[in-house]
């Protein structure tokens, strides 16, 4: 294993050094357009140079880092070139704004680029590599403990832009999920570091889902004294639009206001329920049940017990206890 390790080392050098690469790409000549349309995103100087965001001009990482077939062989292994079924490799990011993903110890693991202006794909992430994971990475994690030794809480975001709005404007505890649902290990991995979580998601249905999705992840690590809230943006914003528009305070108070897990869980589980008759209650139970089980705080589950008794108007403790018994 020892070689595998100095291996995982040398890669993550590498990649450490592509990222000052386009770091001071930003400041040639040809990074003129990508330059501007971070200035027209409204970034500033610092918070790009907090962030490491760089600019990947075509052919540079080729000329820079792929002369020999050896160096060709570790951008490969890196993510930093792609093969065709021909098995001609091709640089991945070609012509985009550049935002390294970095480990919980600050080291480069990948990259996401996001093309300039309009076209598609817009982002462009780092493929899985020996080095990088998507459900075991989060964007921006190593840069909040940067401004935080010890955050009161993380804000869960859904793009690469959001987090360094919010950096900018002084919400700097917010990470991003790299194109994927938030996993069981996103919350593990948060729960370590911070007692409550915020998924900050876009009003719509995708963010909806995403929430969903983060909250069935998190309540098998709901032990007693953790929390996760929902804060679910207006139509048409994200939290990158939206503290543009409304400021720091406005947005912090927001997230202040955001909805515990219980009331998210609840109204998700009923909103296709009549819980006005016995079919409804009988659905509610079915589905809700079994979640409640699944919290591991003795507290949480009393808690959301109670909450769903109320909810089908079951308060007695003693029926309740035989409902709950009834389910594996
Ligand atoms: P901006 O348009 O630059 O403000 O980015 P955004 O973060 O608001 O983008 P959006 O809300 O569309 O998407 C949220 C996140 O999903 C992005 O930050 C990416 O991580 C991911 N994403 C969006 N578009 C693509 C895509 O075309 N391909 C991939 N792989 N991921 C994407
Ligand atoms: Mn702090
Ligand atoms: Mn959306
Ligand atoms: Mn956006
Ligand atoms: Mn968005």
């Amino acid at each position: 294993h020892r070689f595998e390790r100095d291996k995982r080392v040398n890669l993550h050098g590498a990649m450490s050094e592509i990222a000052l690469f386009y770091q001071s790409m930003l400041l040639q000549n040809i990074a003129k357009p990508a330059v501007s349309y971070l200035k027209s995103r409204g970034l500033s100087k610092s918070v790009v140079e907090a962030f490491g965001i760089g600019y990947a001009p075509k052919h540079a990482l080729m000329n820079q880092f792929g002369k020999t077939a050896d160096d060709k062989k570790r951008l490969l292994e890196m993510g930093m070139l792609g093969e065709n079924d021909d098995k001609r490799t091709y640089e991945r990011f070609r012509d985009r704004i550049m935002f390294p993903i970095r480990d919980k110890r600050g080291r480069v693991i990948g990259f996401g680029g996001r093309i300039i202006d309009s076209g598609t794909p817009k982002y462009l992430n780092s493929p899985e590599t020996v080095l990088f994971q998507k459900s075991r990475h989060l964007y921006g994690l190593y840069e909040v403990f940067q401004y935080h030794p010890d955050p009161k809480y993380i804000v869960v975001v859904e793009g690469y832009m959001d987090v360094v709005a919010l950096a900018q404007f002084g919400v700097n505890y917010a990470v991003a999920t790299l194109g994927t649902a938030t996993s069981t290990e996103h919350i593990q991995m948060l729960f370590r570091s911070v007692d409550t979580i915020i998924c900050c998601y876009d009003g719509d249905r995708a963010g909806k889902d995403a929430a969903w999705r983060a909250l069935n992840a998190a309540l098998p690590l709901l032990d007693d004294g953790k929390q996760i809230q929902f804060s679910f943006l207006p139509d048409g914003e994200d939290p990158d639009s939206l503290i543009r528009k409304i400021g720091k305070e406005a947005f912090e108070e927001l997230l202040l206001k955001s909805m515990g897990y219980d009331h998210f869980l609840f109204e998700s589980l009923s909103k296709d329920i009549d819980l006005s008759n016995q079919q409804g209650k009988t659905k509610l139970s079915a589905l809700a049940i079994p979640l409640i089980k699944s919290v591991p705080g003795a507290a949480h589950k009393l808690l959301l017990k109670n909450a769903f008794g109320t909810r089908i108007g079951m308060l007695d403790a003693r029926q309740l206890d035989q409902l709950f018994n009834a389910y594996a």
